[in-house]
C-alpha cells in the first residue's frame, strides 16, 4: 500500500482559478491530474477538448490522465496525445474495437487504459488485459462529480486484482467516482492502485490538507 497514486479530478476544480488549483494539488503530492472529457453523447454532460488540455499542459509536470467519456474515441485519441496527455483511457462501452485502440494508444507513446461503467462486468476485460496499462473501474455512472459511490465496486476491484495478478500483467486499477475518506482504504485493500477524487479534494475547504489526509489513510 505504499505506491498508491492520487489523481485529483479537475472536473470539480474552479476553472477561473485553475493554475492556482493545479499548483495546490501538485504541492500537496498529487500523482496525476485527472481530466474528464465528456461529449454530451456518451454521458449527459459536456466538458472540454484538446485545446483546453493543451493550454493546461505547461502549468504542471504532473501526469495528465485523460478519461474520455465520448463516443467514437478512436477519432480523437491522436489529438489528446498531441496536446500532452500521458495516459489515455476510453470506455469499453464506447467502441467495438477496444484492442485495436489500446494498441494504437500505446503506439503513440502513451499509456493505454480502458474504463468500465457500473453495468459492465470485469470478465469482459479478459481478452484485452494484456493491452491495458490501466483499467478504470467506474464507481458511479459517469457524467458528473459528487455522486454516491456504488458499493458493488469493492467486489469488482477484488475480482480484477485477482485476474491481473493471475495473469501477471502490469496493469493499474484506477477507481473513479464517489471516492473519499469513507472508502479509500477499503478500495486500496481490495487492490486499487489509483484513486480519482473530484469533490473530495476540490470541494474541501483546504484541498491540500484533504489530499494529504486521504494519502495518510491509505499509506499504512
Ligand atoms: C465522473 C468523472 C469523475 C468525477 C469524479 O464521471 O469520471 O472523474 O470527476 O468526481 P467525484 O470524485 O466527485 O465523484
Ligand atoms: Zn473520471
Amino acid at each position: 500500500m505504499t505506491d498508491i497514486k492520487i489523481a485529483p479530478s479537475l472536473l470539480s476544480a474552479d476553472f477561473a482559478r485553475i493554475a492556482e488549483q493545479i499548483a495546490t494539488v501538485q504541492a500537496a503530492g498529487a500523482d496525476y491530474l485527472h481530466l474528464d472529457v465528456m461529449d454530451g453523447r456518451f454521458v449527459p454532460n459536456i466538458t472540454w477538448g484538446p485545446k483546453i488540455i493543451g493550454d493546461l499542459r505547461p502549468l504542471s509536470p504532473l501526469v495528465f490522465d485523460a478519461h474520455l467519456m465520448i463516443v467514437e474515441p478512436e477519432r480523437y485519441v491522436d489529438d489528446f496525445r498531441s496536446v500532452g496527455c500521458d495516459r489515455i483511457t476510453f470506455h469499453l462501452e464506447a467502441t467495438c474495437h477496444a484492442q485495436r485502440l489500446l494498441a494504437h494508444i500505446r503506439s503513440l507513446g502513451a499509456k493505454a487504459g480502458v474504463a468500465i461503467c457500473p453495468q459492465t462486468p470485469v470478465f469482459m476485460l479478459q481478452d484485452i488485459l494484456d493491452d491495458c496499462d490501466t483499467v478504470l473501474v467506474m464507481s458511479v455512472n459517469p457524467g458528473f462529480s459528487g455522486q454516491q459511490f456504488i458499493p458493488r465496486t469493492f467486489d469488482k476491484v477484488r475480482e480484477l486484482r485477482q485476474t491481473i495478478d493471475d495473469r501477471g500483467v502490469p496493469c493499474l486499477i484506477e477507481v473513479d467516482g464517489g471516492v473519499g475518506e469513507r472508502n479509500a482504504r477499503e478500495l486500496v485493500e481490495a487492490g486499487a492502485d489509483v484513486l480519482v477524487m473530484g469533490s473530495t479534494i476540490f470541494g474541501a475547504a483546504d484541498p491540500a490538507t484533504e489530499l494529504q489526509r486521504i494519502r495518510s489513510l491509505v499509506s499504512h
